[in-house]
Formats: C-alpha cells, sequence, structure tokens
C-alpha cells in the first residue's frame, strides 16, 4: 500500500523529509506514483520503460498536432534504444569535458562582462542582473550566434520550457515561442552556411548532416532541444548555487580562502536545491518496482529534491559538507536520459562563484528582499538581492 493522503510531491518546500515518506520510498496518490528515494529514483531514471511525460503534457494542453507536437514527439528526451543513441552520439561528443575546458576562458570573459557593468555599489538583483544574462551568452558561443542574440535565446528558452510550470493557460505562448525558435534556428543555419562553418556546436551538427549521418530534420531536432535546455534551468540554478553558498558563512569564507572547493561546493548546493526537483516520466508498460505494479500509462514522478536528501544515500543530508565523497544528486537526472549540458552548466557555476569569491568576499544577501520560490515541482529564483560590499 503506498498512498498517502496529504504528500505533495510538486512541492519540494513543504518541508517532507528526504527520501521517504512515512517510510515509504515509493508514494501514490491523485499525481499518479512518485519516487522518493534515492536507489529507486535512480532505478526509474536508468529504465527506458519510463519515458519523459512532456510529450504528454503538451497534449493535455491541446497540442496535440502540427509542429511543435511533432518536434516534441521525435526529441531527444522522448526517444529511446537505438534512435536514441543515434540523436545522443553525436552531441556527447561536442559536449565532452575536453569542449567544456576548452570554453572555460570564454565562460571568465563572459562573467566579467557581466560584472563589468553592474553599479556594485548598492545592493542590486544578482539574478535578474547576472545569473540570468550568463546561459544565454553561453549559448550563443556554443551555437556560433553574435552575442547579440542572447536575449532572444534566452526568452525562447524561457517562454519553451515553460511548459513544466504545467499552466495550462501558457499554452498559446509555449506555442508560440517554439514556431518562433524554429525560425530563428532556420535563419541562424542559413547565414552559417553563407558565411562558412566554424569550430561551434551547429557548424558540427550541420557537418554531421552533410556527412549523411544526421537527417535535415535530426539537425534541426538536436539544435531546438539544445537551446531550449540552454539558458532557464541553469539561470535559475546558478541563482540558486549563489543564494545557498552566500548564506552559509562559514563555507563562503572557506571558498573565499581555497577556491579549489568550489567546485565541490557547487555540486552540494545543486545537491541541496535542485533546479529540476521533480522528473516526471510515464509507464509504457506494467513495470514491477519492488512489490508495486505500476500500470502502464501511469505517471510516475522521480522526486529529485526528496532523493537528495535521503538519508539512506547521505549522510546527515540536510547539511551542507564539502567533505561528501562520491556525491552524485540527481539534480542533472541519471542513466541514458542524463543532462548533456551538466558539464557546462557546473562550469558557468563554478566560474560565477569563483569571481564573486575572488572579487567580493565580503558579498552578503539581503534576505528580506530575495524571493525563492517553486512551481511545478521546480525551484526558482523570483529575485536574489545581494550586497557586494556591504
Ligand atoms: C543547471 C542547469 C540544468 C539542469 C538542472 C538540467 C537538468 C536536466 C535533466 C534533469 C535532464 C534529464 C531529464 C530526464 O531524465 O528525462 C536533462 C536532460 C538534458 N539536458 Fe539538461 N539541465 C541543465 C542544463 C542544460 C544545458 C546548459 C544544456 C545544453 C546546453 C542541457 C541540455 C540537455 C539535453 C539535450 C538533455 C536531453 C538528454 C537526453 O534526453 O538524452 N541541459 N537536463
Amino acid at each position: 500500500m503506498t498512498t498517502t493522503a496529504d504528500f505533495d510531491p510538486f512541492a519540494p518546500d513543504a518541508g517532507h523529509e528526504g527520501g521517504a515518506v512515512d517510510g515509504r520510498a515509493l508514494v501514490s496518490g491523485p499525481y499518479g506514483f512518485a519516487a522518493l528515494g534515492h536507489e529507486l529514483a535512480s532505478t526509474v531514471l536508468r529504465d527506458p520503460r519510463f519515458q519523459n511525460s512532456a510529450l504528454r503534457l503538451m497534449e493535455e494542453f491541446g497540442i496535440t498536432e502540427g509542429p511543435v507536437h511533432d518536434f516534441r514527439a521525435r526529441s531527444i528526451i522522448m526517444i529511446e534504444g537505438d534512435p536514441h543513441m543515434r540523436l545522443r552520439t553525436p552531441l556527447a561528443r561536442f559536449m565532452s569535458p575536453v569542449t567544456v575546458e576548452r570554453i572555460r576562458g570564454v565562460l571568465r570573459a563572459i562573467v566579467e562582462t557581466i560584472t563589468d557593468d553592474l553599479d556594485d555599489s548598492k545592493p542590486f538583483d544578482f539574478y535578474r542582473q547576472v545569473a540570468y544574462r550568463i546561459p544565454s551568452m553561453v549559448y550563443c558561443h556554443l551555437a556560433g550566434a553574435p552575442f547579440s542574440d542572447a536575449p532572444k535565446v534566452q526568452s525562447l528558452s524561457e517562454r519553451t520550457l515553460a511548459l513544466l510550470h504545467r499552466d495550462r493557460s501558457l499554452a498559446p505562448s509555449i506555442r508560440a515561442a517554439y514556431d518562433e525558435l524554429f525560425d530563428y534556428l532556420d535563419d541562424l543555419i542559413r547565414r552559417k552556411r553563407e558565411q562558412g562553418f566554424g569550430e561551434d556546436m551547429l557548424s558540427y551538427l550541420l557537418k554531421q548532416g552533410d556527412d549523411g549521418k544526421l537527417t535535415e530534420q535530426e539537425v534541426l531536432t538536436e539544435a531546438t532541444s539544445m537551446l531550449e535546455a540552454s539558458s532557464v534551468n541553469t539561470a535559475h540554478q546558478a541563482g540558486l548555487v549563489v543564494w545557498t553558498l552566500l548564506r552559509d558563512r562559514d563555507v563562503w569564507r572557506r571558498l573565499v580562502a581555497d577556491p579549489e572547493l568550489i567546485p565541490a561546493a557547487v555540486v552540494e548546493a545543486l545537491r541541496l536545491y535542485p533546479r529540476t526537483g521533480l522528473v516526471s516520466k510515464i509507464a509504457t508498460e506494467d513495470v514491477e518496482l519492488g512489490d508495486v505494479v505500476i500500470p502502464r500509462g501511469s505517471d510516475v514522478h522521480v522526486a529529485v529534491w526528496s532523493a537528495n536528501r535521503d538519508p539512506e544515500r547521505f549522510e546527515n543530508p540536510g547539511a551542507f559538507s564539502l567533505d561528501r565523497e562520491c556525491n552524485q544528486p540527481l539534480t542533472f537526472s541519471t542513466g541514458p536520459h542524463n543532462c548533456l549540458g551538466q558539464g557546462l552548466a557546473k562550469a558557468e557555476i563554478e566560474e560565477v562563484v569563483r569571481h564573486l569569491a575572488e572579487h567580493y568576499p565580503d558579498a552578503v544577501v539581503d534576505e528580506d528582499a530575495t524571493r525563492i520560490g517553486q512551481a511545478g515541482g521546480r525551484w526558482l529564483v523570483e529575485s536574489l538581492t545581494v550586497d557586494l560590499r556591504p
């Protein structure tokens, strides 16, 4: 028996303990099923019989046919097995740790350019003025687009992934955003073919297409998936990490004294406050999970926020610790669909934190003027007021 009356898997800030409710790692309710324990959550994420629910969500919102529906149906996140590997392999090759390290210098330059423009003599919204602006500039560099396209990229990522807020009234705006995104990429591809290929991701994908390894439609599908995923999650996650690290003054002092600790601190902060608090899947057939049979068609929500605080997996899970061994939260998922941009996203956030620790060791958060919330199972930053020179 897994039903619990008052548990809401969409509410990571509702004071539930991590890993289980009433001792159960799998619970059910009007929402379907929720996997709470780290081991169970990993099992679901690794099992191709559980498919991402994004297409069904679109269909429930009335997007049941046309180019937006077709894109979603054949996108990398929705498909499994060999067709998935066919789409994933070229992107995974391009997004290797080597690529990430190669562009670290660009990440630093982007952070510096943005912070150079700041009036740091008084408190300001660090989310809006810094964290929000970085990922879309990084995408532009990655895709070989001019930096002047960054506001458009940010807006497209934000408006397309708004699907995950589960607010039906957003459906017309989501459809319009995808149409705009397709037009933008068509235009970018046309410009790239005119100007000649470079070392960027889009050139790489287009060359794969010209070599017959991807169809024209697959190139566009890949580029669309990367653009929608590129900015909004990283912007919020960067804000959540900065918020977490600046509030814990002991931790912050350790980072200022020893910046080598920053990568571990970033992972620990995104364990505690995962942007993707929930990854929602659908069972494509009856699946046995322990002693429960999940019927075909059921919603199974992987509660990353809960799994990341599972005491069976993380000692003293609610505490921030820089000394965890093998710290592997599920914020970027695991298994065949694990996030292709995770190395890049982590590097972006590390460079933001490094810049702050190096240039603003006394920075503090103004809690009264800061709003951290959640929607659709996702942690989000509404505002993050920071005083860099208190
Ligand atoms: C902090 C920021 C990010 C978070 C928290 C995040 C989270 C995730 C999660 C949870 C998944 C897996 C969903 C599932 O299992 O169904 C995923 C997949 C994916 N992410 Fe990210 N992501 C982030 C940034 C990025 C960036 C910057 C990019 C690209 C530039 C990106 C590209 C992708 C792609 C292409 C997939 C699909 C992989 C596949 O289906 O094989 N992500 N991401």
